[in-house]
């Protein structure tokens, strides 16, 4: 009897657990599947690798290998949510980014404060916000 309790406790707070995580002001959500990696899920969403680190902050880790099947992510907050995305290929360059989407190369810049000022960190499978509009 008591054991019984005790799971159904414990499975009701891991459910609790899972799902608190997500911030107030969360605008879309995703449910991580098996074979999930961070930037498979900003690929699959249109979420910069910027924005998916930024608002799971605490919850993902910076290497990005704590992600439990089940478990749900927030993806973007109200207001601050860019899903103009695009996905690094290989010899892609800042310059030819924005000028793909017509956007000031500054733009690119200001909204994936991962990328360094002289764009020397570009990885293939990488997603980048490429509004025009600034959310970061
Ligand atoms: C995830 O988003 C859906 C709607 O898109 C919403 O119904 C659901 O409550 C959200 N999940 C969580 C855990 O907030
Ligand atoms: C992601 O963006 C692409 C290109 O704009 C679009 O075709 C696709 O439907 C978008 N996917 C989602 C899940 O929003
Ligand atoms: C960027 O360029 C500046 C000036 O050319 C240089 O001093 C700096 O080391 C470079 N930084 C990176 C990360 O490449």
């Amino acid at each position: 009897m008591f054991g019984l309790l005790a799971t159904i406790v414990l499975a009701a707070a891991t459910v609790f657990q899972a799902q608190a995580a997500l911030p107030a002001n969360c605008d879309r959500n995703a449910t991580v599947v098996a074979g999930d990696i961070c930037d498979g899920i900003s690929a699959k969403y249109n979420v910069s690798t910027y924005q998916l680190a930024t608002v799971n902050s605490g919850v993902i880790d910076a290497n990005c290998d704590n992600l439990q099947v089940g478990e749900v992510i927030c993806l973007g907050l109200t207001g601050q949510d860019c899903m103009t995305t695009y996905v690094v290929q290989s010899g892609d360059t800042c310059t030819s980014i924005a000028d793909a989407y017509s956007i000031p190369q500054s733009t690119l810049l200001t909204n994936n404060p991962n990328v360094n000022s002289n764009c020397t960190n570009l990885y293939p499978n990488e997603v980048l916000c490429v509004s025009s509009q600034i959310y970061v």
